[in-house]
């Protein structure tokens, strides 16, 4: 099964990915994480990438794919958060998947307003070692400020800062909103409450999955 998490910076995808990943055994992708990998390597590509990120931009197609394409047919269940970003990166999975005979399951759209967005960003820290995802409003670490799975000191993401999460949500508009619809054409968009609890999120989503039909291949 391959199910794609959409929605804005700050809508939940990580957060979501995580739980559906520990509850259905899915492959989490996210290309986000995958990048501040690369940077945090200082890799070829990291460094590329870098330069995208902080500006709250895009990172270009073609390094996106290089990560994807690597995946992509190693896993049967697969949860792709953060990817596809927009028309030109969901027409070229589209023909990567009919080359290995798979189509997208279910496209699930954390609809979320910008003011929670600019909250829930602007207050997230995360666990340098594992990912955990914290929030220092709504969802802090029992440990304070280091993660109570593994005691790093948790961290805020460069990205994080005021400035640039309102260019990352300019560029959701523009680059990737326009993909409710295309997914919406196809018959495969499920608009979620991304305002709701974490838990009633999952459970939104897992009575859509678990009630299966003909998208649940
Ligand atoms: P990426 O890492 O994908 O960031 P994003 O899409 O902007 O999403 P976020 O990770 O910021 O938010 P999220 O929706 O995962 O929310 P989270 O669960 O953490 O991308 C970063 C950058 O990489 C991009 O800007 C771009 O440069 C590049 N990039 C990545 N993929 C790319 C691609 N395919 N093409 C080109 N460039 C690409 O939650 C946020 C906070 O809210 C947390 O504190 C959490 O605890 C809290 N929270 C979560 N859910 C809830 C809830 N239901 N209720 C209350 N609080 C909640």
């Amino acid at each position: 099964m391959i199910v794609i998490l959409l929605g804005p910076p700050g809508a939940g995808k990580g957060t979501q990915a995580r739980v559906m990943a520990e509850k259905y055994g899915f492959k989490h992708l996210s290309t986000g994480d995958a990048l501040r990998e690369e940077c945090s390597n200082n890799t070829t590509v990291g460094r590329k990438a870098r330069e995208y990120m902080d500006e709250g931009l895009l990172v270009p197609d073609d390094i996106i794919f290089e990560i994807i394409r690597k995946n992509i047919s190693q896993h049967r269940d697969i949860l792709l958060d953060g990817f596809p970003r927009n028309i030109s990166q969901a027409v070229r999975l589209d023909s990567i998947l009919k080359d290995i005979s798979r189509k997208i399951s279910y496209v699930f759209y954390l609809e979320t307003d910008d003011k929670i967005l600019i909250k829930r960003l602007t207050s997230r820290r995360v666990c340098p070692v594992c990912g955990k995802i914290y929030n220092i409003i709504t969802l802090p670490s029992s440990r304070g400020s280091y993660c109570d799975i593994d005691g790093a000191e948790l961290s805020q993401r460069d990205d994080d800062k005021t400035g640039v999460v309102k260019k990352r949500l300019a560029v959701y508009k523009t680059e990737t909103h326009p993909l409710v619809e295309f997914y919406s054409e196809k018959e495969l968009l499920y608009t979620i409450d991304g305002e709701k609890d974490i838990e009633a999120l999952l459970m939104d989503i897992s009575a859509i999955i678990d009630k299966g039909g003909s998208n649940g291949h």
